[in-house]
């Protein structure tokens, strides 16, 4: 079988299966497994292919037609144009994430060498692009899973990250006791527990861990709120990102745990996908910019 030959028949075995993209993602899978560019795939479309090299892409075929995220079978995502090492014990990255970390470059933009303290690391990809996107910053990360803290510090070598530490911790039990942070951030599990079966086959593949949000979803929402409002310095801020139609519930959240000029921003599909609030009332530095995106 010709390398031509194998892609026709993979993506002929993708076309049935539901959320596929078989162009797309048949040449990634190539590529990835032969270790080849695009522009090579033309070059050596007529090559021979081994017997055994046919069997094992299409075992990965398989895989993906049964429901297992392209992301895993490759190894490695990309998020803000850059490239981040993910496995099946992590939550893929999100182009919604984007406006989250474009959030928080906005609320920071005027500081410099200021802290942050992000719940829920994961893959790590907020950490990094906030190392990348701001000036000095210093910032502690907190996740509890073993297997995403080792991704993450991938992720933090393959960026040459030097100001993130990662730290192991349940932030639904344990208390945390730096309290001079100019931003906490998380991107927290936020799947109400009841709706996981209605999730797509793909979204299914990935940890529970990193999307139950316990039965309304809102779990960690209340605990962050609670607990790490005393991590931020008076003139900081806290900055959530929001599953679909959580935006009323986390504001009056934000409100009973004393934020103040709450606002929100959409994402691509117009969908209110992050909430931001000062610490203090006083915090009149960005009052305008915030009013403008509620
Ligand atoms: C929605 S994922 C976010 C990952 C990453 N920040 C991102 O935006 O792609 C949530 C993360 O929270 C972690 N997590 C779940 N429960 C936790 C807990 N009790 N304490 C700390 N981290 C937790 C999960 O392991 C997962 O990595």
């Amino acid at each position: 079988m010709t390398l031509e030959e194998l892609y026709l028949k993979a993506k002929k075995q993708l076309i049935k299966t539901p959320n596929s993209e078989p162009n797309f993602e048949v040449m990634s899978m190539l590529e990835f497994f032969f270790n080849i560019t695009r522009q090579d795939f033309i070059l050596k479309r007529k090559n021979k292919i081994k017997q055994k090299e046919v069997e094992n892409f299409l075992k990965l075929i398989s895989e993906r037609a049964n429901g297992k995220p392209l992301q895993y079978i490759l190894g490695y995502w990309y998020f803000m144009g850059k490239k981040f090492f993910v496995n099946k014990k992590v939550l893929i990255p999100r182009e919604d994430t984007q406006v989250l970390v474009e959030t928080a470059v906005e609320l920071l933009k005027n500081k410099n060498n200021v802290k942050i303290l992000e719940l829920c690391v994961g893959t790590g990809i907020i950490s990094i692009m906030l190392e990348k996107l701001l000036k000095n910053p210093k910032i502690v990360g907190l996740e509890i899973s073993d297997s995403a803290i080792k991704c993450a510090k991938k992720n933090l070598i393959l960026h040459k990250t030097k100001n993130v530490e990662l730290i192991k911790f349940n932030i639904l039990k344990d208390s945390f006791m730096e309290n001079d942070f100019d931003l906490v951030i998380a991107n927290p599990p936020y799947i109400k527990s009841g709706d996981f079966s209605n999730l797509q086959k793909e979204v299914q593949n990935e940890p529970y861990l990193a999307l139950n949000g316990g039965k309304d979803g809102l779990l960690f929402y209340k605990k962050i709120l609670k607990n790490f409002r005393k991590n931020l310095k008076t003139n900081a801020y806290i900055a959530l990102e929001l599953g679909i139609n959580q935006n009323k519930n986390v504001e009056s959240l934000l409100e009973k745990n004393k934020f103040y000029n709450i606002g929100t921003k959409r994402d691509l599909n117009n969908i209110k996908r992050v909430i931001f609030g000062a610490k203090s009332v006083t915090t009149v530095h960005t009052k305008k910019s915030l009013a403008m995106h509620i």
